[in-house]
């Protein structure tokens, strides 16, 4: 049973956890506030908010796990991808802290650990092979399961990320960054059949967003032509018709992943897994396709520190280690 303190420093939000086999003793997020008066993220501002936070974050994680250094077995990280400055602050943090500790590094991809994420506790692990749709800010894949060392991407997205997609829209909407929980939660309250967006014609299971984005752009310009308060009049029917394009286009190719794998075990995971629209389109899978379907808690769909643990845990019983020399990557193969 490996005890594994994780960093997860791949964006914006700092993230320290501990793991003990399946089981997560702590898991501590310093979010950036910074950000929101940007509309985006700023990766310097990024990097120097990591350095001011890894210190108080790694010793309130410990402390809330009450595990000592000596009773680790490893030091896991996030390698990449994602921003340099922030990979760079957090992945050299965690080798030093390990290195001066005499404990093993074990380096994790970001995106393997969004999929090994459903092997948590609480949750019944899933069996092997499955199929997870990984769907975050930056990367939109369909990814093959053969075990936790060999995952297999068998789609991903042309252009956008389907939660830079979300957060997108939601700019033209009008609304602050992350726009994307904001969608959802408006989505809740408007007609999903309002307003209808054409879909990609995209062969096998590759998927595109830049399209609708553009459709959207378009439709907002005409309405607000005629009426200058459409978008504050109609905002609960937009953002619910947005988000069942959107929706749309990711169920389409899951379904077609799953016809043509044969494999009836599905997951989502990434912090569009958290949207309620693709939570429920996948529960009435469940119901009428017969899918055995694995939705993450709200915890571990966006960035957190415990999935890079897990993953941690899965590479050190692999015997993968790391080394000082192992260098963050913004843009690390999958
Ligand atoms: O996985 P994540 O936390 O960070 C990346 O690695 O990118 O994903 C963040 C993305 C953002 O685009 C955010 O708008 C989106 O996930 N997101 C959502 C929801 N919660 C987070 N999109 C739609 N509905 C949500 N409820
Ligand atoms: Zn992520």
């Amino acid at each position: 049973m490996p005890t594994v303190l994780a960093f997860e420093t791949s964006c914006d939000d700092t993230g320290v956890a501990v793991v003990r086999d399946r089981s997560v003793l702590s898991n501590r997020v310093a979010n950036q506030d910074v950000h929101a008066q940007y509309g985006g993220v700023v990766p310097e501002l990024a990097s120097r908010a990591h350095a001011a936070h890894l210190v108080p974050t790694v010793e309130a994680a410990l402390r809330d796990a009450g595990v000592e250094p000596h009773e680790l077995d490893a030091v896991a990280y996030t390698q990449g991808p994602g921003l340099l400055g922030s990979l760079l602050v957090g992945s050299s943090f965690a080798k030093a802290w390990a290195w001066a500790r005499g404990l093993p590094t074990v380096p994790v991809h970001h995106m393997h650990a969004h999929v090994l994420a459903h092997f948590l506790e609480p949750g019944p692990a899933p069996n092997l092979p499955f199929l997870c749709l990984t769907v975050s800010g930056g990367h939109t894949q369909l990814v093959l399961v053969h075990s936790a060392d060999r995952l297999e991407v068998i789609g991903s997205t042309r252009d956008d990320a389907a939660g830079e997609a979300f957060d997108k829209v939601a700019k033209l909407l009008g609304l602050p960054y992350p726009g994307g929980p904001l969608v959802d939660r408006y989505a809740s309250q408007g007609d999903a059949s309002a307003f209808a967006f054409t879909r990609p014609r995209i062969e096998g299971l590759d998927m595109s967003f830049s399209g609708l984005k553009t459709q959207i752009l378009h439709f907002l310009q005409r309405e607000l032509q005629h009426d200058p308060d459409f978008v504050r009049l109609r905002l609960h029917d937009i953002c619910a018709s947005v988000q069942e394009a959107i929706i749309g286009i990711l169920m389409e190719k899951l379904e077609s992943a799953v016809a043509s794998t044969g494999i009836r075990d599905v997951a989502i995971a990434g912090g569009v897994s958290a949207n309620s629209g693709l939570r429920s389109a996948l529960e009435a899978r469940k119901a009428q396709l017969g899918w055995t379907v694995h939705v993450p808690p709200f915890a571990y769909c966006t960035d957190n520190a415990a999935m890079i643990g897990m993953a941690g845990v899965l590479r050190w019983e692999a015997g993968i280690r790391g080394t000082l020399a192992s260098a963050a990557d913004p843009r690390l193969p999958f």
